[in-house]
C-alpha cells in the first residue's frame, strides 16, 4: 500500500488520479496549507494532517501497512528532522 504526501497537491492529485485508473492502492495526507479537498476526487483515503503529525502517520502507517511513500508535499526540510526519529527514510518505510 502506498502513502502520497501531499496528495491535494498539483503533483499529488495528478498521482492519485493515474492510481484511480490503475486499480493501485493508496491512501494519502495533506494539511491543505496550499490546496483544497477538492483536488482529488477519492477522498474516502484522504487524512488532513500535517506531515510532521508523527502520531497521525505513524497510526496511518500501521493500519494500512504502508510499504512505499511518495513525497509530493512541498516543506521536506522542515518536516525531515522530525521524521528521521522514525524508520522512515528517503521515500521508503521499511518496515
Ligand atoms: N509542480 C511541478 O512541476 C514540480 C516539478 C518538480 C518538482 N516538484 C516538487 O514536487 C513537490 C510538490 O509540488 P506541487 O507542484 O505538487 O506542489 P503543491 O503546492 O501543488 O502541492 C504540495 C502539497 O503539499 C501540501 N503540504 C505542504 N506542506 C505540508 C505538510 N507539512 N503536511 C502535509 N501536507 C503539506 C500542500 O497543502 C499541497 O497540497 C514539491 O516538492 C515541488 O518542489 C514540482
Amino acid at each position: 500500500m502506498i502513502l502520497i504526501t501531499g496528495i491535494t497537491g498539483y503533483i499529488g492529485s495528478h498521482l492519485a488520479l493515474y492510481f484511480d485508473k490503475k486499480k493501485i492502492s493508496y491512501v494519502g495526507v495533506d494539511n491543505l496549507s496550499y490546496s483544497y479537498k477538492s483536488n482529488i476526487n477519492n477522498k474516502k483515503n484522504l487524512f488532513i494532517a500535517d506531515i510532521s503529525n508523527l502520531k497521525k502517520i505513524e497510526s496511518i502507517l500501521e493500519k494500512y501497512n504502508i510499504n512505499t511513500i511518495i513525497h509530493a508535499h512541498h516543506n521536506w526540510d522542515s518536516a525531515k528532522k522530525k521524521l528521521k526519529k522514525t524508520t522512515m527514510d528517503h521515500n521508503i518505510y521499511d518496515k
